[in-house]
């Protein structure tokens, strides 16, 4: 019989007792479980509740299960239904009636979601630890990369030349705000709901600013019905977790584009690659892909979540059970992705040449000689028009505009002079972009400097974590 078994003639059937376990899920909360139970025998001890030697007695009957679990010692019991009442049980029969009493002025209500909220905390700093570790390996590469040039793109199509350092740093800045993110989705964890018990506080004289502090909580919440059924800060750590993924997703992206043939900018180490059982000349782009599709599965467990709680009453419902699996399988598989990402940049190669040879072709300077014209008095719609005349003669002729004679340019507009050739130099066009935020070499070293003090202010925020 359950430990919740009193008024009940009858065990619930085996087939209920399987659906209705979370034990397979939550038992990963066990440290967390078993320290929350500490704080609050302790706490419990404290305030006179309990005396201090069924305190002393279990805290150590929670250490030596936790010792037991940690070394695979523990068989777990799928009777127990969740880890709340498997490691109770236990605790019952190692230290016998001190045991029984653990479970003073307390609920599993707000027992699992103070677990959870240190959950996922730990899981959050993980998130901020992995995203700042990539962000740092966009830095290095941005450094080692910063006078490759490579096609700028809009639609896919060529548009102007960029620096690969600006290019890389673009990811830098949207790793920044996952961080943020994660940091945020951390912050809402750190709240302690321990002493709400089942929904409306109890009467036992609890301290739970005690409990709060004990565990790391920066803050108590204010309204128990808010404490045991508030899961807003899984939703945060799932928006960011997704976030982040569509970020990753974006960048795998752009690397299995730019390790095709037709490109050729990147080539992917061997250990990030695989091979193809009928194709011997195969090297694919099996992790880039990878990452990019596990995006899809981090979506769904937002959705999964929002779903679950649109229509949930106060306060505590069974339905919240449904909260846990989702948040490990987030948290775990963008962690993994960010790593795998770190790695695979650090040792894959870019192909400065094959950017660079991109990069006469497909009029990229199209803009600046429009400009050229502007700077000699012309407005820039009648300068656009012009180039577009440019164009169509390239096309024809199946030219770029280093093809092209004086002739050709003065034909179309007598504006042009022989120092038009200067204006093609894809190095000049790129050194030209000085505003800031922009990619010329200058206002990327400057920008640079400026993804560096946010490591070093990430740096700070992660050595401050609880
Ligand atoms: N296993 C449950 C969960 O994860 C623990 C809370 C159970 N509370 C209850 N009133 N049945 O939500």
């Amino acid at each position: 019989m359950a430990l919740w078994g009193g008024r009940f003639e009858a065990g619930v059937a085996e087939t209920t007792q399987a659906f209705g376990a979370s034990l397979p899920v939550d038992r990963h909360l066990y440290h967390e479980d078993i320290q929350g139970s500490k704080a609050h025998a302790t706490m419990l001890a404290q305030q006179g509740i309990i005396s201090h030697d069924d305190a002393d007695a279990i805290v150590a009957g929670l250490t030596s299960i936790e010792h037991d679990i940690d070394a695979g010692a523990f068989t777990f019991d799928i009777n127990d239904e969740d880890i709340h009442m498997a490691v109770e049980r236990e605790l019952i029969a190692r230290i016998g009636e001190a045991g029984k009493r653990v479970h003073t002025g307390r609920s599993r209500n707000d027992q699992v979601v103070t677990d959870t909220r240190l959950a996922a905390k730990r899981l959050a700093a993980s998130l901020m630890q992995a995203t700042h570790t990539l962000r740092t390996t966009l830095h290095t590469l941005a450094q080692q990369e910063k006078d490759t040039v490579l096609p700028g793109y809009t639609h896919l199509q060529h548009a102007q030349p960029v620096l690969l350092a600006h290019h890389l740093l673009a990811y830098a800045w949207m790793f920044k705000r996952d961080f943020t993110r994660f940091y945020e989705a951390y912050q809402a964890a750190n709240m302690s709901s321990l002493g709400a018990a089942a929904l409306a506080g109890t009467s036992y004289p609890l301290n739970r600013r005690m409990t709060a502090y004990e565990l790391g909580f920066a803050d108590v919440i204010p309204n128990s019905l808010d404490a045991v059924s508030d899961r807003d800060f899984l939703l945060d750590l799932q928006y960011a977790a997704s976030v982040c993924a569509m970020h990753l997703s974006r960048l795998c992206e752009e690397l299995v584009i730019w390790s095709t043939s037709e490109f050729g900018f990147v080539t992917f180490s061997d250990e990030f690659s695989t091979g193809s059982s009928i194709m011997p000349q195969k090297k694919n782009p099996d992790f880039a892909e990878l990452i990019r599709g596990k995006t899809g599965r981090v979506y769904g467990n937002l959705m999964q979540l929002l779903v679950t709680m649109k229509g949930l009453p106060l306060a505590y419902n069974k339905d919240l059970q449904e909260d846990k699996a989702g948040m490990f399988d987030s948290a775990h598989t963008v962690q993994a992705s960010l790593e795998l990402m770190s790695d695979m940049l650090l040792t894959c190669t870019f192909h400065a040449d094959a950017m660079w040879a991109a990069c006469q072709s497909g009029y990229l300077a199209a803009t600046d000689i429009a400009d050229y014209l502007v700077k000699r008095g012309m407005p820039f719609r009648e300068a656009h028009a012009v180039v577009g005349q440019l164009v169509l003669v390239c096309e024809q002729r199946g030219c770029d505009f280093a093809g092209l004679a004086l002739e050709d340019f003065r034909r179309a507009s007598e504006c042009f002079e022989a120092d038009i050739v200067g204006e093609l130099d894809i190095a000049r066009i790129v050194a030209a972009r000085n505003t800031e935020g922009g990619t010329a070499p200058e206002a990327v070293a400057q920008q640079m400097k400026l993804v560096r003090a946010t490591l070093v202010e990430e740096e700070a925020i992660l050595g401050g974590l609880s």
